[in-house]
């Protein structure tokens, strides 16, 4: 007999067929579900496991009417803040996520927001869109050179070091901010700061490369954003809770802030529409491991995660110990 899942979220087509290959799933595909049609399937279905995105909030409340054949939460993503860790502890619940596999296209999207942002990607295609037809003068429409420049990660962890490890081919100085040193061997020449405060001052560019939780809670504020040079440069990949958005946009209209790239936001889908207005914005949806080769490899590895539970042996990515 297979076991059962349930999967509150459409998945990529290969994941669903190594779902449907693999599990007894109603729906192997996955359908958008709220809450309450994610707790009516799996106690319908007696469903042995749940996979699910960020997309749903696995507080406590939700955790105490978990069916009780539930064995195992899947996230499909590398964050966990939407999920109450000490009530599934509580609940002896594993709980598991997908680092690593999406380090390398994550990196990729920061620093593709960090290139548009500095190099004005969305002023200058919605020139081309508009039919362009007058050539630009030499000092018109000009961005600022990436290359050279010092480039401050805040969070040197896997993607925060595929940022880097971009960062360094464009000849960039790289400074971090970690709670410890890293060993020479992953720090790789960057420079650490302890104390987020005192690095600020040299960034040209800031990219958020932390988790989100009670340590980094709007930590990009008005106070730390003056600490920046006058025209930085900043990113974020990694979650809105981090930065208080009415001081970024404060930034952003006082020169302070030169351009922004910004991927993920503090209300997300029903992001704060000021940030479309701003001209030195460059927006994405939250789709940091969007491409069809990291998203397969999340949904194998959160499967992974599943069976490896369901067969009674540890899991690979346990969120809790
Ligand atoms: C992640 O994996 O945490 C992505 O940000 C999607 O939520």
């Amino acid at each position: 007999m297979k076991p059962r899942l349930i999967v509150s979220r459409q998945m990529p087509i290969a994941v669903g067929a190594r779902i449907r290959a693999e599990f007894d799933c109603p729906y192997p595909d996955g359908v958008d579900m709220d809450v309450q049609t994610t707790l009516r399937l799996l106690a319908e279905t007696n469903a042995d496991a749940l996979l699910f995105t960020s997309h749903l909030k696995l507080t406590a409340e939700v955790i105490a009417q978990l069916p009780p054949n539930v064995k195992i939460a899947a996230t499909c993503s590398v964050g966990y803040d939407h999920i109450d860790l000490a009530a599934a502890k509580a609940r002896g619940l594993p709980v598991t996520n997908t680092p690593e596999v999406l380090n390398e296209c994550t990196a990729d999207l920061a620093f593709m927001l960090l290139l548009n942002a500095c190099r004005r990607g969305h002023e200058y295609e919605a020139v081309m869109r508009q039919g362009w037809r007058r050539g630009m003068g030499m000092g018109e429409m000009l961005g600022i050179r990436a290359w050279g420049k010092t480039l401050g990660i805040l969070g040197l962890g896997g993607i925060g070091r595929a940022v880097a490890a971009r960062a360094r081919g464009f000849g960039m100085k790289i400074v971090y901010c970690n709670r410890t040193r890293l060993p020479p061997e992953l720090e790789l020449g960057a420079t650490w700061y302890p104390d987020f405060r005192a690095m600020l001052p040299h960034c040209d560019f800031l990219s958020l490369h932390a988790p989100s939780g009670d340590a980094t809670k709007r930590i990009i504020n008005a106070e730390t954003l003056a600490l920046l040079p006058k025209g930085a440069v900043f990113v974020n990949a990694a979650r809105g809770a981090l930065v208080d958005e009415d001081a970024l946009i404060d930034a952003l209209k006082s020169g302070q802030l030169a351009a922004a790239g910004l991927d993920v936001f503090d209300n997300e889908p029903a992001f704060d529409l000021r940030f479309a207005a701003l001209p030195n914005v460059f927006l994405t949806p939250h789709m940091g491991s969007a491409t069809t080769e990291t998203r397969n490899a999340m949904g194998y590895r959160a499967l992974d995660n599943i069976q490896a539970v369901l067969a009674g042996k540890p899991a690979i990515d346990p969120l809790w110990s």
